[in-house]
């Protein structure tokens, strides 16, 4: 098989759209929510609808954990803790966009 110019652009142009996934994959650093007990209720509440682990499985499919009733106690309970922010902190509402629940 001859491998042309045309070819070469094609296979830089893959790598080039790899590279760009790995780049953003990569990014996923964000601290998770830890699962302790002051964490406790806002696990409560966003899990609080989940279904059991024998509900059909379409029921588990399409269940999503009610993030905006558990980011309600975020930030009233960081401010009371004075749990400190890093200096660049992104804006903080919707917490649980970028602090995923440990499952
Ligand atoms: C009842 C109080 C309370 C509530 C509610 C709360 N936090 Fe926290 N959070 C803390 C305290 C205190 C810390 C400091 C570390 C610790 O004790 O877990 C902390 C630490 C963290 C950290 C840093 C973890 C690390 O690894 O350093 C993240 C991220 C976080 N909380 C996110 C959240 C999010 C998102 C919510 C809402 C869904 C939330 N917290 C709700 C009290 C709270
Ligand atoms: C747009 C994305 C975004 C949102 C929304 C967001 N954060 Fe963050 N948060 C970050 C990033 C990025 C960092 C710094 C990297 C890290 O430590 O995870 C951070 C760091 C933190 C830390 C310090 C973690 C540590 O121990 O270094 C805490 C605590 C925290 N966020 C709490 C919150 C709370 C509470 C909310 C909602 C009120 C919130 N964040 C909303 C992106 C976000």
């Amino acid at each position: 098989m001859n491998i042309d110019k045309r070819d070469w652009m094609f296979i830089a142009l893959i790598v080039v759209v790899v590279g760009i996934f790995v780049g953003i994959s990569g990014k996923e650093k964000t601290k998770l929510v830890p699962n302790n007990a002051m964490h406790k209720a806002s696990y409560d509440a966003a899990f609080k609808d989940a279904p059991a682990p024998d509900a059909p499985i379409m029921k588990r499919a399409f269940y999503k954990p009610d993030k905006k009733g558990a980011e309600v106690f975020c930030e009233p309970c960081h401010k009371e803790k004075g749990v400190p922010y890093p200096p660049n902190h992104p804006a903080k509402n919707r917490c649980l966009f970028c602090h995923k629940l440990k499952q």
